[in-house]
């Protein structure tokens, strides 16, 4: 691609004096460069225009930086604009235009090459506007946010050779429809029922070598008319809602290089017509519906490098085919989920350039082969099978290897000393096997680190390396093991995640977790820590996960996590905690904003899902939330503790919280009326302790409310009815009180018995019961998303495409 463009530029660019750029093509462009300066100007953190200092009215435009005129000796045109990431980052918003300010560039007819890629454009493509550049032959479009359908001027412009349109919000004409101004409106109501046709007449762009059109939202089939694309040689339709069989003649295009189709709702079977492709060097079908067995011809593909199958297709592999002899040479092989059972194939081991190697999710059996140790992959992803036996050495003197997983396998024995030879190793991932013994001195040496999860196995030991100089390292992961000793503390700075629950660790919180002042996430549950809860934790301002669950905390809460700002999961709950809630509870920030499904910023650390699902206390039963979208959760649980005194009405400013459970405490006094405003509330419980008086009406505002449990306290009088409360009528969950009293439990109150008319008991059942049905209320249970891990792709194309320009 960026051959593509270098050869543009080989064809049209040498030396040539004097000639200025056309005056009309100067103003068009210092017109635009003004509209750019408003739009900057005018966002809500102003933001820098990009190497645009040279576009002033006294020079000419052909020495201005982004732009390349024509060489012609008669006229010096502009012929390429390089208008690509025109804004400087901006975080959190970055500055958004619309499609509008692209007017005055449709004078400049004479253009060739437009690149308005990464400016976050907004609003539908001019069609009018881009029937004035006929004589386009490269169009990146990447990375904005254009909408609506794709103009039809478009299709008019015969000379695109390469068209980039991925990651916007396009979408096709929905059948039988012209979209008329009035159906985009309402479409544009509901981004889900977006959709619609890729166009047929983009088959009309004869000439078209390069189409892009990943990430948006096109649905129905692949267009037949893209048959017609004989010069097609890189096809990129990634990342959109396509269904339908992929055309059963692809194999027409004999130039293809590249076919890259993952990640969309295609059918059937890989047409058998792919094996004609002699230049096919990289095809992409995975996660699709596709189904059938893997046809062996792939592997014939002399020219292929990059096969990537697999993830939510239903393709079947013939395990019986151990001797193939593949002709090709892959760099990339993807077989995530392809039924492959027994030992990893031997036919592997011929593949002498491969890089990248994921057959995760499948059923292999048998130990890690030496030869796979020996040929220097540099990402193996094999979680998720039945494999056996200890890691071998060799692997780890891999100068190559950056991801290791091998999570959820049947691996055992110790780790090999050596371990800190694997220089490159980013991500070391051996979750859920069983491994045993110390964890090796030598992972401190890894320096590049940034993912380590050890989690569920059964190391051991009291001694841990001390990885403060791993500074990339940012999450650590050692749960569910078997070590013991004081809770470690020799991290980096970096840490943000640190969970060592379901170990053997003793001793008191120590002081030094305050080094780690990037730490979001720390649990330790389940361990046997001692001491108190400190007021030094407060100092970790950055935490928003704190679990310290059946431990052996003694003392009170100290009023200062309260300070804990960005605090929205504190599980303090089965330990020796005395005294009571601290009324500063209320000021927990990151408890009272409503759960936001959009996540702040990107996050190069939210990629690997598997990263510690945190268990807790959800609706009566343990259940993992993904650490993947930990930002929609909210949660106190103090419970199983000694704490007493009133419940502070300071709680009911949480509104953010989607489980408050205080119970099994020792807490007294009535239940605050301003638990009505814990808006966001899915599971209270409040069993299990000495609260008495009545519960508040306002409980009926809880529009999320599932659970309820105030069981085993001193309650009486009428249970609410209303809204959500009208579905509480488990009995166990009023269980135990002084005389509580209401429909859901088919008791009934002293003021609910008019005095004239009492009426048969038989009857008044049946009212009870009728009741029952009425007014049940919804509720937005919580999406419980088990992430799963996917490196499986390699960088995306576009990204490694951006290559910077030719100085002419
Ligand atoms: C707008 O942007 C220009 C250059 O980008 C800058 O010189 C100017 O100060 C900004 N502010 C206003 C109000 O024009
Ligand atoms: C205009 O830009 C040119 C370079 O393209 C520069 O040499 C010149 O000084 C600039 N003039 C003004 C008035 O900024
Ligand atoms: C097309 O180009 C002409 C000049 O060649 C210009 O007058 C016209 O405004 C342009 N059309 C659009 C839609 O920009
Ligand atoms: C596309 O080409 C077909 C003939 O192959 C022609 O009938 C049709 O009008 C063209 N459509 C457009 C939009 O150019
Ligand atoms: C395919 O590519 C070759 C060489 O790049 C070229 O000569 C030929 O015209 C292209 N088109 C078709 C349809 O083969
Ligand atoms: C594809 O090529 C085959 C011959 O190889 C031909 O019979 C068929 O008509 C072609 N199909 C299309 C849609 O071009
Ligand atoms: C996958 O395909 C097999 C037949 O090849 C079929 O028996 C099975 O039900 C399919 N599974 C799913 C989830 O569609
Ligand atoms: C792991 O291997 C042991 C024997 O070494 C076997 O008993 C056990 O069932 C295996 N577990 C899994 C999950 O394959
Ligand atoms: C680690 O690698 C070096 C060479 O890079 C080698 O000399 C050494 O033997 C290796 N260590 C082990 C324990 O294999
Ligand atoms: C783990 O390995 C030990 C032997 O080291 C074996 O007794 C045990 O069954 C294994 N556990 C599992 C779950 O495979
Ligand atoms: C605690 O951190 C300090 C540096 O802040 C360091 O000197 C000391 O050795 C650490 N103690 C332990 C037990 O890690
Ligand atoms: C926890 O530690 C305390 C004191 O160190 C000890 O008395 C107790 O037995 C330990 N509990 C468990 C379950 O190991």
């Amino acid at each position: 691609m960026a051959k593509m463009r270098l050869l543009l530029l080989g064809l049209l660019i040498f030396f040539t004096p004097s000639l200025c750029c056309p005056e009309y093509q100067k103003q068009a462009l210092l017109q635009f460069k003004a509209s750019l300066i408003k739009a900057a100007n005018g966002s809500s953190s102003e933001s820098q225009l990009v190497d645009l200092e040279s576009w002033n009215s006294t020079s000419d435009c052909c020495h201005w930086s982004r732009i390349i005129c024509s060489s012609r000796l008669d006229s010096r045109n502009v012929i390429a604009l390089y208008l690509d990431s025109l804004f400087a980052m901006q975080f959190p918003e970055p500055t958004v235009v619309t499609s509008i300010i692209l007017t005055p560039l449709f004078r400049i007819t004479s253009l060739m090459l437009l690149d308005i890629s990464s400016n976050q454009i907004q609003g539908e493509l001019p069609g009018s506007g881009f029937a004035n550049l006929s004589k386009l032959v490269y169009l990146d479009m990447m990375l904005n946010g254009f909408s609506g359908s794709i103009p039809s001027q478009l299709f008019h412009l015969r000379h695109l050779q390469y068209v980039d349109m991925s990651s916007n919000s396009f979408h096709g004409i929905l059948s039988g429809e012209v979209g008329s101004l009035q159906n985009l409106r309402v479409l544009k109501l509901d981004d889900n029922f977006l959709g619609g046709n890729i166009p047929k007449e983009m088959g009309n762009i004869t000439k078209l070598q390069h189409l892009f059109l990943r990430g948006n939202k096109f649905s129905g089939g692949i267009p037949p008319s893209f048959l017609h694309l004989k010069e097609l040689e890189e096809l990129d339709l990634r990342d959109n809602l396509l269904s339908m069989e992929i055309p059963l003649h692809i194999g027409n295009l004999s130039n293809m290089t590249s076919l890259a189709l993952s990640n969309n709702r295609l059918t059937g079977r890989i047409p058998s017509s792919i094996q004609k492709l002699a230049k096919l060097e990289t095809i992409q079908l995975d996660n699709n519906l596709l189904t059938g067995e893997i046809p062996s011809w792939l592997f014939n593909i002399k020219s292929l490098k990059n096969l990537v199958l697999g993830g939510s297709n239903n393709l079947t592999w013939n395990n019986n085919d151990a001797k193939m002899v593949p002709k090709c040479m892959l760099s990339q092989l993807s077989m995530k989920s392809c039924g492959l059972a027994g030992e990893i194939p031997d036919w592997i081991s011929t593949q002498k350039t491969l890089e990248f190697l994921d057959l995760s999710e499948n059923q292999l059996e048998g130990v890690f082969p030496q030869w796979l140790a020996e040929m220097e992959v540099g990402s193996i992803i094999l979680s998720d099978n039945s494999l056996t036996g200890s890691l071998p050495p060799r692997l780890f003197n891999s100068p190559t290897l950056a991801v290791l997983s091998l999570s959820r396998n049947n691996f055992s024995g110790e780790l090999p000393a050596n371990i800190g030879n694997a220089s490159e190793l980013m991500i070391l991932m051996l979750a859920g096997n069983n491994f045993s013994g110390k964890v090796p001195e030598s992972i401190s040496m890894i320096y590049r680190l940034l993912i380590l999860d050890l989690s569920s196995n059964r190391f051991s030991g009291n001694s841990f390396p001390d990885l403060s100089s791993n500074v990339l390292l940012g999450y650590i992961d050692f749960s569910s093991n078997e070590l013991s000793g004081e809770i470690p503390t020799k991290f980096s700075q970096e840490t943000r995640l640190l969970a060592l629950g379901k170990n053997k660790f003793s001793g008191s919180l120590p002081r030094n977790l305050t080094n780690m002042i990037q730490l979001e996430h720390l649990d330790i549950h389940d361990n046997n820590i001692t001491g108190e809860l400190p007021e030094f934790m407060s100092q970790i301002s950055t935490l928003q996960v704190l679990n310290l669950r059946n431990n052996s905390l003694q003392g009170s809460i100290p009023n200062s996590i309260s300070n804990l700002s960005s605090l929205q999961i504190l599980d303090l709950s089965s330990n020796y905690l005395v005294g009571e809630i601290p009324a500063k509870f209320g000021n927990l920030d990151g408890m009272i904003e409503t759960p936001n499904t959009l996540s702040s910023s990107p996050d190069i650390f939210s990629m690997p899902h598997e990263v510690n699902d945190l268990i807790v206390n959800w609706k009566r039963s343990k259940q993992a939330l993904s650490s993947a979208s930990l930002e929609l959760y909210s949660l106190l649980d103090l419970s199983m503790n000694q704490l007493s005194g009133a419940i502070p009405a300071s709680l009911g400013t949480l509104k953010g919280l989607k489980l408050l459970n205080i119970s099994h405490n020792n807490l007294s006094g009535k239940i605050p009326a301003s638990f009505g405003d814990l808006e966001s509330v899915e599971s209270l419980d409040l069993s299990y302790n000495k609260l008495s008086g009545s519960l508040p009406r306002s409980l009926a505002k809880l529009q999320e409310l599932a659970i309820l449990d105030v069981s085993n306290n001193k309650l009486k009088g009428k249970i609410p009815v209303g809204g959500q409360m009208d579905t509480m009528n488990d009995p166990n969950d009023f269980a135990n009180n002084s005389g509580l009293c209401g429909m859901q439990i088919q008791v009934s109150c002293p003021e609910d018995q008019l005095p004239p008319a009492k009426p048969h008991e038989d009857e008044s059942k049946d009212a009870w019961f009728s009741w029952e049905g009425v007014g049940i209320g919804y509720s937005v249970g919580l999406f419980i998303a088990v992430g799963i891990i996917y490196f499986g792709q390699a960088p995306p194309a576009n990204l490694c495409r951006r290559q910077r320009r030719q100085v002419v």
